[in-house]
């Protein structure tokens, strides 16, 4: 990991057992709050793509907004919110994917993309990686082109980088 990475990786604080026993947390509230690892953050993102032509980024439900918003306003490309169930007004897509317990589901409204975009999809986090699954799920159906599922942070012990790989997606983490 490179010096860039390694200054954000330590802005990020680990809680151990929560939300419950043996789970350790990454907290990304602590990267938010220091402009500086905020910054190199949303810079390496923009570093990667902004010789590329995006055309949206699409941002997952409720932290990947945070950096997803940055990104487009900075790619100068359009933002496409993908919203846990239940909050997008329009007509929309839906993918549901499996929780440790359950099952959760994604939205995307039908016109928030055309086919042949080319989008960068964005979350905060892979872990099981059923949420970018889910998402990536979303935008394929519409025909959009993934050109990249993006996050700060992979957990690759628990395999979710590894499953979106399977499934043809080039996967980009800032740091582990
Ligand atoms: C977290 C995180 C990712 C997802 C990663 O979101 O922000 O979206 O879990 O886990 P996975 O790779 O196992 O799917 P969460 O569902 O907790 O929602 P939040 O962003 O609203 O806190
Ligand atoms: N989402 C899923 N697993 C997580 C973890 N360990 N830390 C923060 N967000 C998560």
């Amino acid at each position: 990991m490179d010096y860039f990475s390694q200054s954000i990786k330590q802005a990020i604080r680990t809680v151990p057992d929560w939300p419950k026993p043996g789970v350790t947390f990454r907290d990304i509230t602590t990267v938010l709050q220091n402009k500086t690892a905020f910054r190199k953050l949303i810079d390496a993102f923009v570093h990667r793509y902004h010789d590329q032509h995006i055309d949206a980024i699409a941002a997952v439900d409720a932290r990947g907004f945070i950096i997803g918003s940055a990104l487009a306003y900075e790619l100068n490309a359009s933002l496409v919110l993908i919203r846990k169930k239940g909050k997008l007004p329009f007509d929309t897509l839906v993918e549901d994917y499996e929780l440790e317990y359950g099952t959760a589901s994604v939205e995307l409204h039908k016109d928030a993309l055309k086919p042949g975009d080319k989008v960068v999809l964005v979350d905060d986090l892979i872990a099981t990686g059923g949420t970018m699954l889910a998402a990536s799920r979303l935008i394929r159906r519409i025909g959009a082109e993934i050109v990249e599922v993006a996050a700060m942070i992979d957990l690759p012990d628990l395999g979710g980088s590894d499953k979106l790989r399977a499934e043809g997606l080039t996967v980009y983490t800032v740091c582990s």
